[in-house]
This record gives structure tokens, sequence and C-alpha cells, in this order.
């Protein structure tokens, strides 16, 4: 069963892994910090804690009303702090804009919050019933609806297929084309449905509702873009934290690091990915999937 398509009452978001975040981004008290995805402010919040008056917090995100409930979790901290509605990747002009150009340490908490997720008007869940709409930013003209209802049958596949890495694309891709138009998450779930065996459709769900938003706010692409130009911005002995929920995004930044390992600019601190640890995950059932990786600018 569904839940009724109304605004649900939101369950506060619990940051995962924040003692791990702080002993790699090992944060001097005086320095400037990007949080990249701000949320509801948990992270921040602690980072905030071990800054000093002059130390600096930059916070970006894409949804307002995420930055809204930043701004009052964070007013109450002596230092400075800059909230930005806009994407992570568009870093390096916000900070020009304010008068700063390198930084101490990056932190990355990538995917959606559990308000977005319980919120049934996002459209984000496969569980809730809604208008399926799956924008992190509502001002973006883009969203699931119109994505999958103007999109051909092999475009379709090709997301589905690529970020949500579902091997039942094409059958789907057909259910979702012969159902059109489609406009709310029960008419997409029932597409998918009809298509697939009943043995592991959660999965299945999960992966085609995460193919869609992948696609629906370009979130490759901005890490792509993030990853080639993070190192302009990072002083030397700066840190950077990322945590993925999903392999694609955690492949990615193995890479980028990597290479960046190859040219000897960055020293990787984490080897494997840093997992949450069981009691946590037991706390917060959503830190079960976080892989976090971390590194530090060496010349
Ligand atoms: C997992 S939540 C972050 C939670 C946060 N660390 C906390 O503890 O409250 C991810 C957030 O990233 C935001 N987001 C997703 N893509 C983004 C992007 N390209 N730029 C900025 N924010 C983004 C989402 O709107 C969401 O609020």
């Amino acid at each position: 069963m569904k839940s009724s398509p109304s605004r649900d009452t939101q369950l506060p978001h619990i940051p995962v892994m924040v003692n791990e975040v702080l002993q790699y981004l090992n944060i001097n008290p005086n320095g400037i910090y990007v949080d990249g995805t701000v949320g509801a402010g948990g992270h921040s919040k602690h980072i905030l804690n071990q800054l000093s008056p002059t130390g600096t917090l930059v916070g970006f995100d894409r949804d307002n009303e995420a930055l809204d409930l930043a701004k009052n979790t964070l007013s109450a901290s002596p230092s400075r702090i800059n909230l930005a509605c806009a994407s992570y990747h568009t870093f390096p002009s916000f900070l020009h804009s304010k008068g700063m150009s390198s930084v101490n340490g990056f932190l990355l908490d990538l995917g959606l919050s559990s308000m977005q997720l319980d919120d049934a008007s996002r459209g984000f869940a496969f569980s809730k019933s809604g208008p399926l709409d799956m924008r992190f930013d509502q001002q973006s003209d883009l969203d699931a609806t119109s994505l999958i209802n103007h999109s051909s049958e092999e475009e379709i596949a090709n997301i589905i297929y690529e970020y949500g890495e579902e091997r039942l694309s094409r059958r789907i891709a057909k259910s979702i084309t012969n159902k059109r138009p489609i406009s709310t998450v029960d008419e997409l779930y029932e597409a998918i449905r009809t298509a697939t065996p009943p043995q592991h459709r959660n999965k299945t769900l999960a992966r085609v509702f995460q193919a869609f938003r992948i696609a629906v706010n370009q979130e490759l692409e901005k890490l792509d873009s993030f990853l080639s130009s993070f190192m302009d911005s990072l002083l030397i002995g700066g840190r950077i934290v990322i945590m993925s929920y999903h392999s694609l995004e955690d492949r990615m930044v193995k890479h980028a690091f990597k290479s960046l390992k190859q040219a000897g600019e960055l020293k990787v601190l984490t080897k494997k990915p840093v997992m949450a640890s069981d009691e946590e995950i037991q706390i917060n059932p959503r830190s079960r999937s976080a892989k976090l990786r971390a590194a530090e600018r060496i010349i």
C-alpha cells in the first residue's frame, strides 16, 4: 500500500558518518569549508562547531526548501556562513563573487535527503503516491513527467540501463511508452510492475526510479564537472571528502582520485571506501549504502 499524496510528516535527515567526515576533513578552525550538498545542514552544523568566528562555511543546495531548513539549523553559529541555492559544480563563480579563491576543504554528501524521499509531493519514492516530479531544483524546466513523456523508447531504455544498471531496461521502456502519458508515481510504478517478475521487483523499482532521478537532475554531469575543477580551488594540505550512495558515482570519484594521485597531486586517504559501522546502520538504515572516499592535496 502506498501512502497518501499529501505532504507527509517529514522525519529529519540524520547525517551519515559524521565522525568519519570530520576526521577526514581535519578542520582548520580558521579555514574555509565548502559543503556542496548542505541539505538540512546536518554535516555543516558539525563543521561549524569546529570553526572559529574567523572560519567560513560555504553551503550549496539546489533545493530551496532544504536551504530554508539549513538556515534555521546553522544561524546560531558565530562563524561566517554563505549559503547558495545552486549546484555545487558552480562553486568557482560563487566563491569568486564572495572574494574567495581557495578553500581548505570540500564535502559532498551526494544523492537525496530523507526529507526529499519522504515528501510524496516530490515524486522521488516509488512507495509514495504523488506527482512524478523528481527535481532537486523546483525552478528547473525538466521534471520526470516531461522526461518520460517526451523521450523515445530507446532513450528511456538507455536511461534505465545506464543510470539504473537494470538489465530489463528494454522491456520496461516498452511498457512505459505503451502506457504514456504518465504523470504520477503510481502510473510509473504500474508500468514497471507489469513488465517485471515479482522476485526482486522492489530492487528493480528502486533502480528505475534512481535512473530517472539521475537523468532529471543531470547528476553525473554535475559530479563530473566538479571532479574536474575542484583541485584548482583546494589549498595544498586541503582535504576533500565525498560520500556516494550508488556505484556509478562511487566509480567516478574513485577514478578521479586515482588519476590525480597518479599525477602526483593528491594523496588518497581511503584505500577502500569507508562504510558506516553496524551500529550506525542500525540507527540509520540509510547509511548502509554510503561509501566515503577522502583525499588531500599534496602539491
Ligand atoms: C544526502 S542530502 C545531504 C544531507 C546533508 N549532508 C545533511 O546532513 O543534512 C543531499 C542533498 O544534496 C542536494 N543536491 C543534489 N544534487 C545537488 C547539486 N548538484 N548541487 C547542490 N546540491 C545538490 C539535494 O537537494 C539534497 O538536499
